[in-house]
């Protein structure tokens, strides 16, 4: 059976948690891609709201099995704090968690050297801030790319576990040390506790690409599930200020180990608005009172670091390049009901740098600092989203806002979200 990949069509925190539970109902197999604990998926059930960072959020379906792949980088203390906290809420994780034994493992160093960076290049002064989650995940990329990198394999044998880290901490203890000025972490006891996570973890970890192909060949429904969004992506985004691996389709061949022609449809998930944490350009930021009511009504905060979202209104120029390099097919459209009190909502449909149109996303962030965004204006509904479950009991200027951004990026919205629970979603037919 082909796999539907689901992506973060924007710069992330688009509602993917809710978008891939509901779409695990009824799946086998919910596959992350990339990422680590940067991500936050927010899954609302009942009275019970469950945020994952890196356990697919197909877990929270009965009998969905779930996978970390290859191109995750896990940290084990979150993983395993994770594990816990579902397993508080009576989730078992038992029979239905696998991690690929070639997703990078993230250290103590990463972690470190995320923050000791950042904090450097804010007292610097230097445009040079990218706002990262400080959870180690470009330090373990970048570990992975030099070749140097663990693995969840290794974790499976400790001697060579200890060898490995050894010499990491030796090389990372000089960076932290003679470039940061800071004490060296202790290699006892990093060896000691990543040797034990053998015992809490080993258990959980597998050749995914393998239970993939079989899953495949078995005939069964298998999800991708990408982390953080398409503009944040290291090759397609708003480069430098982008995470370090690939939210976009593509990263899902790699991250799994599955091949393009396995896969049968893109769906984007699309916030109705546009936000973004962290640092870099954002043409439609507004830093008015629509701002203000955007990120209160939508509650903009981030759900791993508990930052404020910065808010503005959607860009479809940004969108319909991200449905270009991803071949978005169908579109979920969250937090429409977050626009229900605006009189009037915009859209935003080509940039203007230097009195020239622009219709395309350019790849420079220089350059998309200085353009500015024009706008088709939409009238507002003025009223509540709450409790409509069919398309055709929706506001006619929501369709109208709704039918605009289709004819635009050129794919169907299928699926509409009109609050966190998994009850208000329109299925569009
Ligand atoms: P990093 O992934 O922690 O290195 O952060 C790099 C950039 O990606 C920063 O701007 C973060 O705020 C942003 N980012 C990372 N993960 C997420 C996410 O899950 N949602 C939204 N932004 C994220």
């Amino acid at each position: 059976m082909p796999i539907d990949l689901i992506v973060g069509a924007q710069w992330g925190d688009e509602g993917k948690g809710k978008i891939v539970d509901l779409l695990s109902n009824g799946a086998d197999f919910v596959a992350r891609y990339q990422g680590g604990a940067n991500a936050g998926h927010t899954i609302v059930i009942g009275d019970k709201t469950y945020v994952l960072h890196l356990i697919p959020s197909g877990m929270l379906q009965e009998n969905t099995i779930c996978i970390i792949g290859d191109g995750v980088v896990v940290d084990p203390d979150a993983l395993l704090e994770e594990i816990e906290m579902l397993a508080s809420h009576g989730v078992s994780v038992k029979g239905r968690l696998f991690i690929s034994n070639k997703a990078h493992v993230i250290m103590p160093y990463h972690k470190l050297i995320d923050t000791l960076r950042e904090n450097r290049a804010q007292q610097s002064g230097q445009n040079n801030v990218i706002g990262t989650t400080g959870r180690g995940i470009g330090p373990a990329y970048i570990d992975k790319a030099r070749r140097i990198g663990i693995r969840m394999v290794d974790l499976l044998n400790i001697e060579s576990l200890k060898t490995k880290i050894t010499s990491n901490i030796l090389e990372h203890n000089e960076i932290i040390e003679k470039i940061y000025n800071q004490n060296p972490l202790n290699t006892k006891d990093i060896v000691e506790k990543y040797s034990n996570y053998r015992t809490s973890l080993g258990k959980y970890i597998s050749d995914t690409s393998l239970i993939i192909d079989k899953a495949r060949k078995d005939n069964k429904c298998i999800i991708a599930e990408g982390a953080q969004g398409a503009l944040l992506d290291i090759d397609h985004g708003t480069y430098p200020f982008v995470t370090s691996s690939n939210p976009t389709a593509g990263g899902a061949c790699t991250g799994l180990g599955i091949a393009p022609t396995s896969i049968d449809k893109v769906i984007g998930i699309v916030k109705a608005y546009t936000t973004r944490v962290g640092n870099g350009p954002f043409p439609t930021e507004l830093f008015d009172a629509d701002g203000t009511e955007l990120a209160r009504v939508g509650h903009e905060f981030g759900a791993t670091t508990g930052r404020s979202r910065r808010c503005g209104w959607l860009d479809l120029v940004a969108l319909k390049y991200s449905v270009m390099i991803n071949g978005i097919s169908e579109i979920a459209l969250t937090k429409l009901d977050v626009l229900d009190d605006f009189d009037s909502i915009m859209v935003c449909t080509e940039y203007i740098l230097n009195d020239n149109k622009l219709d395309y996303f350019p790849a420079s962030s220089e350059i998309l600092e200085e353009i500015s965004p024009v706008y088709k204006s939409f009238r507002g509904w003025n009223s509540s989203l709450n409790g409509i479950r069919n398309f055709d009991d929706l506001p006619e200027n929501a369709k109208i806002y709704i039918s605009f951004i289709e004819d635009f990026v050129g794919a169907k919205v299928k699926l509409i979200s009109t609050s966190p629970s998994r009850k208000d979603t329109i299925t569009v037919f």
